[in-house]
């Protein structure tokens, strides 16, 4: 009998410090309780097949043969790199479900890319640390995004609370987030996180002497987020998020859609809101007591695409059935 393999990681949010940890200053990112699944199976032949679910996308490759869809490219990756550990090929079915939505700054590519590099791995009979599984999804997020700051593999793999900084690592962040949602809303509009990187990037460089504040103060703002995560102080971790969505703003990655989104989340009751992600486009994210989830739910639906009410993870990837 050949057994299955399934897996599955989270999504992420950013709470505090995107765009400003791609210049190496820290930010601080939560998984949540919406997750990607992948299912390996090892075939009897050679064959590499590859199936989205959400995508609805299939490819079958011969050995060695490369993939040249796109979206299941970084999947093909991870196959490829797994094999050069195990110094062995296998054909192997892979098969991935997400919960997650696409290109919503929701990691869901990164949730994609830790999950199938855990059930590949273990139905070719190979055993990673948690290091190696990140190591290797960001093999696969560079063939989707470039060059990314690494902080969506790594909480998809670790889970919880981390505070992340390019080129360092992170550190967990002990937190206890019961009592609390994270409403995400949707503005709809589409982005292109890369994009929104070079455009922060430009703005930077005709104004150096009026950024670097903007960037040093975002810096510390993550280090007091982080703290009162741990100590626990959400009405702190709301005003800090209010005040990083206004370095946001300044460097130019929110618009009028974004700014009504935050300002209903705010005057609903929300301990504190901001743009998460790339900006532009995507989404917002509210920290908001249990009791008010409701009210702040309700508001937001009337100025965006779609919500999600989500709690924060502490579990990271995981196996489901081997
Ligand atoms: O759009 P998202 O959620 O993938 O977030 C991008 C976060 C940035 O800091 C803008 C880029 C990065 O690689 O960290």
């Amino acid at each position: 009998m050949i057994k299955l393999v399934i897996a599955s990681a989270p999504g992420k949010v950013i709470l505090v410090g995107e765009h400003f940890v791609v210049e190496y200053e820290p930010a601080v990112v939560a998984a949540v309780n919406l997750r990607a699944k992948v299912e390996a199976t090892l075939r009897e032949d050679e064959l590499t097949i590859i199936e989205s679910l959400d995508l609805k996308k299939r490819v079958t490759l011969a050995r060695g043969e490369e993939c040249k869809d796109f979206q299941l490219k970084p999947i093909h990756k991870i196959v490829e790199e797994i094999t050069k550990l195990t110094g062995e090929w296998k054909g192997i079915n892979v098969r991935i479900s997400s919960e997650i939505p696409i290109a919503a700054g929701m990691g869901s590519s990164a949730a994609v890319a830790v999950a199938a590099t855990l059930a590949i791995s273990k139905a070719f009979g190979l055993e990673l640390s948690k290091d190696e599984i990140s190591e290797i999804a960001y093999k696969a997020e560079e063939i989707v995004h470039g060059k990314p700051s690494g902080i969506d593999n790594t909480i998809s793999t670790y889970g919880g609370v981390i505070a992340y900084r390019r080129g360092e690592g992170f550190v967990p962040i002990e937190c206890d987030f019961s009592g609390y949602k994270l409403i995400l809303a949707d503005s709809g509009i589409p982005r292109s996180t890369g994009e929104m990187v070079a455009k922060v990037r430009a703005l930077r460089s005709r104004y150096p002497k009026v950024m670097e504040p903007l960037y040093h103060s975002a810096g510390r703002l993550a280090i007091e987020a982080a703290k009162a995560i741990r100590e626990g102080d959400f009405v702190k971790l709301g005003e800090l998020m209010n005040i990083n969505h206004g370095l946001l703003s300044a460097i130019g990655v929110s618009n009028e859609k974004l700014e009504i989104m935050v300002y209903t989340a705010r005057k609903a009751g929300a301990l504190g809101a901001k743009i998460t992600g790339a900006g532009g486009g995507g989404c917002i994210v509210a920290l908001v007591e249990d009791g008010k989830v409701e009210k702040v739910a309700e508001a937001l639906k009337k100025v965006s695409k779609k919500i999600y009410v989500l709690e924060v993870s502490m579990e990271g990837v995981r196996l489901e059935s081997s």
